[in-house]
């Protein structure tokens, strides 16, 4: 199964992550096929969490791969499909780093809710509801929020740089590195959203 483009910040199609998504209504086959190719995207990207905007898909959908007990040696992974979502309740803030697959080189700090109930529909359109707590909670927030058009340095109130390093064993890495200011497609955004200039498009 070939895997889908993902859409990135600045990038062809990058209107859609601004914009909330259509509701889905249709529990067909095309609906299956675009949550197995999600999946695959995801695992191959590698990420954690996408939602359907982020390959161009105006759909309130998204696909999360998560162990199922971080405590388990095995780590069993666990995956979550989740259509139509709504956070019907949410509790406490903790700040935390995430990334974006659509954001590539960057991090935030990002305040969310240590822990939500949040109601969705799965693949064949039976509701179910599910609880999340810290880090899972904070995935399902951030895929959500790509759902209603909103990135996470839409929040962030810091902004990272990732710059590759590679440690006194060989191991390569990443650093995050603290930053003012970033570029996110065209706009100079600084933490909290703020924008701080805009590019003007060139002519064609
Ligand atoms: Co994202």
């Amino acid at each position: 199964m070939a895997v889908l483009e993902i859409v990135s910040v600045g990038g062809p199609q990058s209107e859609i992550l601004a914009r909330p998504t259509t509701r889905v209504r249709d529990f067909g086959p095309k609906l299956h096929q675009l949550l197995d190719r999600m999946l695959e995207t995801m695992r191959e990207a590698p990420g954690v969490g996408l939602a359907a905007p982020q390959v161009g898909v105006d759909l309130r959908v998204a696909v999360i791969e998560y162990p199922d007990d971080e405590d388990d040696p095995e780590n069993t992974m666990r995956v979550y499909e989740l259509i139509n979502p709504e956070i019907i309740r949410s509790k406490g803030a903790e700040c935390g780093q995430e990334g974006c697959l659509s954001i590539p080189g960057l991090v935030a700090d990002v305040d969310r809710a240590t822990y939500i109930l949040l109601r969705a529909q799965d693949r064949n359109g039976r509701e179910f509801r599910l609880k999340a707590y810290d880090w899972l909670a904070r995935v399902f927030q951030h895929e959500i929020d790509h759902l209603q058009g909103v990135l996470m340095t839409d929040k962030a109130t810091q902004l990272y740089k990732l710059v590759k390093k590679t440690d006194e064993n060989g191991e390569e890495g990443y650093d995050a590195i603290p930053i003012e200011e970033a570029w996110i497609g065209n706009r100079l955004v600084r933490a909290e959203g703020k924008v701080a200039g805009v590019q003007v498009a060139s002519s064609r």
